[in-house]
């Protein structure tokens, strides 16, 4: 039995998931405008994982018997205007996620619903691995710094960057 709480909260993170690939989704535009084709396209990649998380939980309400409920998907915001301003806002959304999810399985623990709590421990490594990758990058961004010759370079590594479907659950 799939409980009315437990909906709510999965339907409140399939929110925001979508934000999460509607927020990239404006950070690559930010980067294919200013010409950083590779930063864009390690972005192009964040949009599609954050398309499948979202699709993960709403297969999974299915699933469980539930209703999936779409809300709104607030207009996102970018703080900053340079390259370490946007990854900075990025680690800082992740954290935000993170904790969201950690809320998301305090209601599954709060309802004893264990299949719920062994379904969402995915999500839990995957944003230990998102806030990861992120911090790497801003720490190469730091010691980049002024230097455009290397901002290219690391725009040209990222280009490489591919979306690979993940298996969640
Ligand atoms: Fe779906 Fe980047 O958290």
């Amino acid at each position: 039995m799939f409980s009315e709480k437990l909906q709510k909260a999965f339907n409140d993170q399939i929110n925001a998931e979508l934000y999460s690939e509607y927020l990239y989704l404006a950070m690559k535009s930010f980067f294919e405008e200013k010409h950083l084709k590779g930063i864009a396209n390690w972005f192009n990649v964040q949009v599609q994982e954050e398309h499948a998380h979202a699709l993960g939980l709403y297969d999974y309400v299915h699933e469980r018997g539930g209703h999936v409920e779409l809300a709104a998907i607030a207009k996102p915001a970018l703080e900053g205007d340079s390259t370490l301003a946007v990854f900075e806002q990025v680690l800082k959304h992740e954290e935000l996620v993170t904790s969201k999810i950690n809320a998301l399985v305090d209601v599954a623990e709060g309802e004893k619903d264990r299949a719920a709590v062994s379904f969402l421990d995915w999500y839990v490594k995957e944003q230990v691995e998102e806030e990861s990758n992120v911090r790497q990058l801003l720490g190469t961004l730091k010691l980049i710094g002024d230097d455009r010759h290397a901002l290219l370079m690391l725009d040209r590594e990222l280009a490489a960057r591919t979306y690979v479907a993940p298996v969640i659950g």
